[in-house]
């Protein structure tokens, strides 16, 4: 039995304005989990009517009993897990009693547990429960990708009640700010930044490598310097400055607990920017829009010459 306001409420009876309070928090909070609306009425006017309405509909069937199982409002609705780590949906329902919770996956409407027994033979799954606790998880040992999706626990009551879970499988994810190629000006800095994402603690080390040379500050090279900073987001920003011919090529950053990333940098000689040997969809397209200018402006510039020759 709840400590809170369920508690409270068994005490009250069933006649009079203490009913009226009683069924309108009920409703109020009925009201809440249908999402149907985004207020609970405020207007005392109001609560009376939808709460003699909700006896009406609903009470009937329950016989006026307190007793109507709910879920605890501070049951999670979003989980995120890792693939390859365990995750634990969590159910917590008040005023169970005899009835049962069940687990169902929504993708195929498939039950997973019944109560304390675990019901799929999808070995990874599992029914978890304490005894007299409001807490009913469902454990997946070690999920992947396409076990995402909706959840549903539900109360067996007639009909069956059910509280939605969102569970969202994440892996390890490593990206850096450039995409796959970094065009720059030779004399200009290099800037890459690699982000880690979704692993399970903060990498104990990032490297960056230069066409499979690995970076570090002690290098011939001078002018490079790296920034990391680790957590739920772990970062590491390469900076190389005045950048020239020989830092062209594959820079890849390489995190020890997530898969790398690689971007190709093309350094540019100043003068011939138009030298430009990839990146083709761009530079191409600039040079068919100049050549159709050019057209258009020798057009333009000597139709009326023409007239003027052909006219004298
Ligand atoms: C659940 O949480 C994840 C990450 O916290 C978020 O990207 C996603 O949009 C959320 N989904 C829902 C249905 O709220
Ligand atoms: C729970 O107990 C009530 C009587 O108290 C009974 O009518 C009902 O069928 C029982 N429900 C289940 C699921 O056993
Ligand atoms: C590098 O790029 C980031 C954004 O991607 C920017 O915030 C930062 O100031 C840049 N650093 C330098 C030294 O240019």
């Amino acid at each position: 039995m709840g400590p809170d306001e369920m508690g409270n409420a068994t005490g009250m009876g069933y006649t009079g304005a203490k009913s009226v309070l009683l069924l309108s928090l009920l409703h109020g909070f009925l009201f809440l989990i249908a999402g149907s609306g985004t207020d609970a009425p405020t207007d005392s006017t109001t609560v009376d009517i939808s709460s003699r309405r909700f006896r009406a509909e609903f009470l009937q069937e329950w016989q006026g009993s307190a007793d109507a199982p709910y879920f605890d409002p501070s049951t999670p609705r979003n989980i995120t897990g890792l693939v390859g780590h365990p995750v634990r949906l969590l159910c917590r329902v008040k005023n169970l009693r005899n009835r049962t919770v069940s687990w169902v996956r929504h993708r195929d409407i498939h039950l997973l547990t019944v109560g304390r027994y675990t019901y799929t033979s999808d070995q990874r799954f599992e029914a978890q429960h304490k005894p007299r606790s409001e807490e009913w998880a469902l454990r997946i040992r070690s999920p992947q990708r396409r076990d995402s999706g909706q959840y549903e626990c539900q109360i067996s009551t007639t009909p069956p009640v059910g509280h939605a879970v969102f569970l969202n499988i994440v892996e390890p994810e490593t990206t850096i700010s450039s995409g796959a190629e970094l065009f720059i000006q030779a004399g200009s800095t290099i800037n890459l930044t690699c982000t880690v994402r979704h692993t399970p603690e903060p990498p104990t080390s990032i490297t960056w490598t230069h066409v499979d040379q690995v970076i570090n500050f002690d290098s011939a090279r001078g002018g490079i310097s790296l920034v990391t900073e680790k957590g739920m987001k772990s970062t590491s920003r390469l900076l190389v400055q005045r950048a020239r011919g020989s830092d062209a090529g594959l820079y890849t950053c390489g995190p020890n607990n997530a898969p790398s990333a690689a971007t190709r940098v093309h350094v540019l000689s100043g003068e011939h920017p138009a030298a430009m040997q990839q990146g083709c969809a761009k530079s191409s397209l600039e040079k068919a829009t100049a050549i159709f200018c050019c057209i258009l402006v020798f057009y333009v510039l000597c139709k009326p010459y023409e007239v003027m020759q052909f006219g004298t």
